[in-house]
């Protein structure tokens, strides 16, 4: 019998303490023996790779990795997303892999813009959200009004489940809505080591708790797991209180594995076959190879060391020999895996994002999407005889969805788009050490970039052929239409009311 699964991400805006509460989680569930090593680790890694001194330079970490601990017999694999504002389409896709994800947001700064993005994506998909608002240790806005912004921006039901009595200077501890117990800040660093207690609060706690206890809906599971309502916890990750709570909410409401969209039917879990999909592609840890790691997904089936899996619609099985687990300490060789679980594939770029993997050839899982290009910039071969090695660069990235690429109609200038800025400067430095291909970057007259259908392909024609000088095609061929702002989408948009102008697109 196999433990279950918590499958799940942290979203946030930079600097709301996810790293901090990252490695508290990781602490808390054992897998790592002193805060502070994830970082220390990171660098450790990071060191390692070339390219990735942009990394170092920025210090941020542009790739997502996936880290497992287990707790009380439940295993848990965290999917880092990168939060810093360069995030990229990994960023996104990650959140295609999870199950469920945890909100963070600073108690002074409440919901801020990339969290939101970030929301929107797993709105996509329904992933439910459990919210932690951090730093109460500090002065922050009122519990009241946080809940008030988390429900009216985002749309959702809210119940807090605890509540700070008291928050920056006079924070006194946090109360368990539900037991009445107040876990209590200690010593001179006033750090949470487990003292709790139920005495009673001042008037004025106890007017708040009343109202906090009366003023939202009641926590309710299904309307979570809907993605429909969110329960709040209040915290602090950096003095420890929150992680051990929130690692028991992961356990006791958050998903298992769900069934993955995928064609001709969904995928359930306890479905015997192996199947899985590549939510990303890491190359070049180190330039002089040709390997990349892609990550995939299990969505049904024990996977074993060895087996032959089939990437559907290209390339013959292959045999999976030296899968990668990802424990928090060490990378470990996996001998078996099961649904929910993530697995590196070491390979020479065979493998895709947006692949599926399977014991039979016969499923496709859908809906691993494209994003709509945020920058998009020119780009300028320095020396023209290297057309070829540009375009299969250009290619190559685009596969792993590091960049997009699209081949406008007029002109020869190829265009590409990312959503984070950081991508620019890694698809330079990569097309200079691994393609040998000096090329510049220059600014496009485009913003953004939709795609484009119709029903009626008359329609789409008509569409094109008056809009040329904006069209394009992406890596698969797929029409593309290239705005100056997003303005200019709607305005094109109203004009042409039977062409669908889509801001994602399902690879
Ligand atoms: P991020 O990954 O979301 O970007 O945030 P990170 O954890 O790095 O935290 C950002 C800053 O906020 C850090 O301070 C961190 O110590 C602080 N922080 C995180 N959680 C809490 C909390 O619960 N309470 C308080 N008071 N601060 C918190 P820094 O000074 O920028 O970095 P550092 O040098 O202290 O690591």
């Amino acid at each position: 019998m196999t433990s279950p699964r918590r499958t799940f991400a942290i979203i946030s805006h930079p600097d709301a303490g996810k790293t901090t509460l990252t490695e508290k989680l990781l602490y808390v569930g054992g897998a790592i023996h002193l805060a502070g090593e994830v970082k220390a680790r990171g660098a450790n890694r990071r060191a390692r790779s070339d390219w990735m001194k942009i990394e170092q330079q920025r210090g941020i970490s542009v790739t997502s990795s996936v880290m497992t601990f287990e707790k009380d017999g439940v295993t848990f694999n965290l999917l880092d997303t990168p939060g810093h504002e360069d995030f990229s389409e990994d960023t996104y896709r990650t959140l295609t892999a999870v199950d469920s994800a945890v909100m963070v947001i600073d108690a002074a700064r409440g919901i801020e813009a990339q969290t939101r993005k970030l929301f929107e994506v797993c709105r996509l998909r329904s992933v439910p959200i459990i919210t932690f608002v951090n730093k109460v240790d500090r002065e922050g806005r009122s519990p009241f009004e946080l809940l008030d912004e988390i429900a009216d921006v985002l749309a959702l039901d809210v119940t807090p489940m605890n509540w700070p009595i008291g928050m920056g200077g006079e924070f006194e501890g946090i109360m368990d809505l539900k037991s009445g117990a107040i876990s209590r800040p200690e010593g001179d660093s006033r750090v949470f080591t487990g003292k709790t207690d139920a005495t009673p609060l001042s008037d004025r706690f106890a007017e708040e708790v009343e109202l906090a206890q009366g003023g939202y809906a009641d926590f309710d599971a299904e309307a979570y797991r809907h993605g429909d309502l969110t329960p709040v916890y209040f915290g602090s990750a950096l003095k420890d209180f929150g992680p051990a709570e929130l690692i028991r909410a992961l356990a006791d409401f958050a998903p298992p594995p769900r069934p993955q969209p995928a064609e001709p039917a969904p995928i359930s879990p306890e479905e015997k076959e192996v199947t899985g999909f590549i939510f990303k592609v890491q190359a070049n840890m180190d330039p002089q190879h040709r390997d990349r790691i892609a990550f995939m997904r299990l969505c049904s089936g024990v996977f074993k060391r060895g087996m032959k899996l089939t990437p559907t619609g290209h390339g013959k099985p292959i045999a999976v020999h030296s899968p990668i687990l990802f424990f928090a300490q060490d990378r470990e060789i996996a001998d078996e895996a099961f649904p929910g679980d993530i697995i590196g594939i070491p390979n020479h770029g065979t493998l895709r994002v947006g692949d599926t993997l399977s014991e039979k050839a016969d499923v496709r899982f859908t809906g691993l999407p494209n994003f709509a290009p945020e920058i998009l910039r020119r780009v300028q071969l320095k020396d023209p005889t290297k057309t070829k090695q540009l375009r299969k660069a250009l290619d190559d990235m685009a596969e792993e969805g590091v960049t997009q690429v699209f081949y406008p109609e007029i002109g020869s200038n190829w265009i590409i788009g990312v959503v984070g800025q950081l991508q620019l400067d890694v698809l330079l430095s990569r097309l200079d050490a691994e393609y040998k291909v000096a090329a510049a970057l220059e600014p496009a007259p485009f913003d953004t970039a939709r795609w484009v259908s119709a029903a009626d392909a008359g329609e789409l024609k008509t569409f094109m052929d008056q809009n040329r000088s904006a069209m394009a095609k992406d890596r698969d061929g797929n029409p593309v239409f290239l705005a100056k702002s997003a303005w200019e989408v709607n305005y094109v948009a109203d004009r042409y009311p039977k062409v669908s102008f889509a801001a994602t697109r399902e690879r």
